[in-house]
């Protein structure tokens, strides 16, 4: 391993602590300075919002946690049968579905991942080819609202999500892609820079819920870490980075989904 690489690897294992170094002595955070509080989730692009289906507590099926938790394993290969609108509402339930909004002016979501300080860092897209009632498109979830907006107007995405997801060519099979972005500011509002241990750690929470909400539904999921950063931030249409600017937004993890084959 050469020094450069070293350098690099010690800096990146300081973000495995519960504090780092460089934050011994911290500038007061964002939220200590009475700054104003980032919004929970972003905005509506348009108005029109597509609302999606609560009644899937059936969809759920019967399986039992044990069996869910001892079934799931990463799924590669997808059926060419759709995805209902009540199965695709229960998985957005399960990773980012809001329970409860707190705080003085209801701008803090309680959803049903667990998140450092509540915070809620991602949003969700989703690549659909295959979902009963949605036209094929690049979709955005609306959690607080548990509907979803059009991102992006396209059918055409296939080639650039394969090469955005690292050429791994199962992913654009399935009927359907997640991809979470994170917002780091809404963390970083409150946690400085202890924010990005936090925000990695809140990922696999999302992850593990799309994995056992998958498994209740017989679908089958596989989390991607290794697709190429400035594809998907450029697909997403999320500007370039690195940036430190409130606004900023990036890809973090995405994970395709579909029906077990038989
Ligand atoms: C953070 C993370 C990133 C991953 N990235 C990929 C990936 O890019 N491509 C892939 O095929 N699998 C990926 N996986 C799935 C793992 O390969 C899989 O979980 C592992 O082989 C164990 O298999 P199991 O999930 O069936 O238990 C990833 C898993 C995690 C947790």
């Amino acid at each position: 391993m050469n020094d450069l690489t070293k350098q690099k690897i010690l800096k990146n294992r300081e973000l495995l602590k519960a504090y780092i170094a460089a934050d011994a002595a911290p500038e007061p955070t964002d939220q200590q300075q009475k700054l104003p509080f980032p919004l929970p989730e972003k905005e509506p692009r348009s108005g029109e919002v597509i609302s999606l289906p609560t009644d899937f507590e059936k969809t759920a099926g019967e399986k039992s946690l044990y069996e869910l938790i001892a079934g799931r394993e990463s799924c590669r290969e997808y059926a060419p049968e759709p995805l209902t609108l009540n199965e695709l509402a229960f998985l957005l339930w399960a990773t980012q579905g809001v329970r409860k909004f707190a705080g003085r002016f209801q701008q803090v979501t309680f959803r049903n991942v667990p998140s450092a300080g509540s915070r809620h860092a991602f949003e969700t897209y989703l690549f659909i080819q295959n979902v009963e009632g949605l036209a094929p498109g690049i979709y955005h979830y609306l959690a607080s609202r548990h509907a979803l907006e059009v991102w992006e107007d396209r059918k055409d995405f296939s080639e650039e999500l394969e090469r955005a997801l690292g050429g791994q060519n199962f992913a654009v099979k399935a009927p359907v892609v997640f991809v979470w972005s994170a917002m780091p500011y809404r963390m970083e509002w409150r946690y400085g820079l202890k924010s990005h241990k936090y925000m990695l750690i809140d990922a696999g929470h999302v992850c593990e819920n799309l994995y056992l909400a998958c498994e209740a539904i017989g679908c089958g999921t596989c989390a991607i870490g290794a697709y190429d950063q400035e594809l998907l931030d450029e697909l997403l249409g999320f500007g370039p980075g690195p940036s430190a600017e409130k606004d900023y937004e990036c890809a973090v993890y995405a994970a395709p989904v579909g029906k077990h084959t038989k």
